[in-house]
């Protein structure tokens, strides 16, 4: 059984698709951790992350920097965007997204194409999201939560930014599946939100 979460930035995606895994006892995967992971890659050894040769080196990270907290920072949040835009780089981490979909008993993966291009075939496909400012508020309390002393229009400003290349790119955009349900989180508690998420799959996997 594959479970596909898709959604923009900070939009709970990545607790819901946790919550599944837990609830539903498959394995995880987020794949935004390999953009990452090659979005700071390519910033430690001196790349450009607009360059696709540099991003596509980069791909060869090690499973340490899957790890590393620097992946969580701003600079590769940014990186992985611009990276994630190159179809090199996407090919490039393709093979592993495929394996870990379709290894016996089936996994739960989380990102941006995961119903429409990594699984398009998966069992139950679930589209989280929310407004922009209800996004840029989460992260923020999560950033003034963790002791950084970033300024709230600062974040905003990046998920729209972020949004708008996802977006936009050729490669794979941001967009819901058209088999996939809907899950508007603005008005949800994380609770009712990850019950809301178990509800549609249990009606899917029924379907
Ligand atoms: O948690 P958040 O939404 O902030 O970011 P993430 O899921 O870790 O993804 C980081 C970046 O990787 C995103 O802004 C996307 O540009 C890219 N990404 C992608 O292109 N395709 C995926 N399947 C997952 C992430």
């Amino acid at each position: 059984m594959i479970i596909a979460v898709d959604g923009p930035a900070a939009s709970g995606k990545g607790t819901v698709a946790r919550a599944l895994a837990l609830h539903f006892r498959l394995p995880h995967l987020d794949t935004g951790l390999l953009y990452r992971a090659t979005g700071l890659q390519c910033l430690r050894h001196g790349g450009n992350p607009s360059v696709e040769a540099d991003a596509v080196a980069a791909t060869g990270f090690s499973e340490a920097m899957l790890d590393d907290l620097e992946i969580r920072s701003e600079a590769a949040s940014r990186a992985a965007s611009v990276v994630s835009a190159h179809p090199g780089v996407r090919q490039a981490l393709l093979e592993r997204q495929l394996a870990f979909a379709r290894q016996p008993g089936g996994a739960v993966l989380d990102g941006r194409d995961i119903g429409t291009v990594i699984a398009a075939d998966a069992d139950a496909k679930l589209f989280v999201t929310a407004s922009s400012e209800t996004r840029a508020k989460r992260r923020f309390a999560q950033l003034v939560g963790e002791g950084s002393k970033v300024a709230y229009d600062h974040v905003l400003t990046d998920i729209l930014s972020r949004d708008e290349r996802d977006s936009s790119r050729s490669a794979a955009p941001l967009k819901r599946a058209e088999d996939a349900a809907l899950l508007e989180t603005d008005d949800l508690t994380i609770e009712q939100t990850i019950g809301a998420a178990i509800a549609e799959v249990t009606r899917a996997l029924d379907r």
